[in-house]
């Protein structure tokens, strides 16, 4: 079987277990993976950094603008720079948590965002063939051709355990009920916002993975990317 040709796009809220999916996606299919949650928290740890606001639109407009960052499309070696350092671990923290749902809701930060991530699908398209690109927007206004498009759900228990079993296992020491509230202040949050508010795209297949394993969706996926006829 050959690699992937195309963009696959992943949507879903969190605790799908859509990073791990995405990543495991793109290694199977020699594709790169670009996981855009990463660049909105890593542009929210820059604006709590500097110290401005989270409301005030402009400032974090203007900290966006002016925020040097990197992030790699390997899906098994991924890092976030901030000014060349690596912040892959503190951009999943508390802090950043709790921010980037407003970040992320200020629409000249979006535009920013999505062309970039669109120059980056261009790119490894043309080098790789294929990408794995997982967010809340990529099939509606990122990637809105994509050749498959999939969006995961899971029941908000579910989603809640696998965040407080990913969070254990990171070192972070969160509760299972702050972990659930917080679960359903950001689906609330990153579904109401009036710029590209998460929300599936017309054409992308729902996928319900809370009775289903790792493996299992995986499988699931690559069934659908068979019979589409997706690898080169
Ligand atoms: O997938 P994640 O939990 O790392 O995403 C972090 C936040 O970023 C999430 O609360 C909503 C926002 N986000 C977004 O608005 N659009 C995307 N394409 C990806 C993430």
């Amino acid at each position: 079987l050959g690699e992937l040709r195309g963009v696959i796009a992943l949507d879903g809220p969190s605790g799908t277990g859509k990073s791990t999916v995405a990543r495991r996606l793109a290694d199977a299919l020699g594709a790169g993976y670009l996981d855009t949650g990463a660049m909105y928290r890593a542009v929210t740890l820059a604006v709590l950094r500097s110290g401005v606001a989270t409301d005030d639109d402009e400032a974090v407009l203007s900290i966006a603008e002016n925020v040097d960052l990197k992030v790699s499309t390997d899906p098994n070696h991924q890092e976030t720079l901030l000014g060349g350092e690596n912040v892959g671990a503190e951009i999943r923290g508390q802090a950043v948590t709790l921010a980037v749902s407003a970040v992320s809701a200020v629409a000249g930060v979006r535009a920013l965002l999505v062309a970039r991530q669109m120059r980056i699908i261009a790119e490894v398209c043309e080098t790789r063939g294929g990408i794995v690109v997982e967010g809340r927007d990529i099939g509606t206004a990122v990637a809105p051709d994509a050749a498959l498009k999939v969006f995961l759900t899971a029941s908000a228990d579910a989603r809640a355990l696998r965040r407080s079993l990913q969070d254990n296992a990171s070192g972070r020491e969160v509760s299972i009920d702050d972990t659930r509230k917080d679960v359903d202040r950001r689906d609330r949050l990153d579904s109401g916002r009036t710029t590209s508010p998460m929300q599936p795209a017309d054409d992308a297949v729902w996928l319900d993975t809370t009775e289903l394993d790792l493996q299992g969706v995986l499988d699931e996926i690559l069934a659908l990317v068979a019979e589409r006829d997706l690898r080169g």
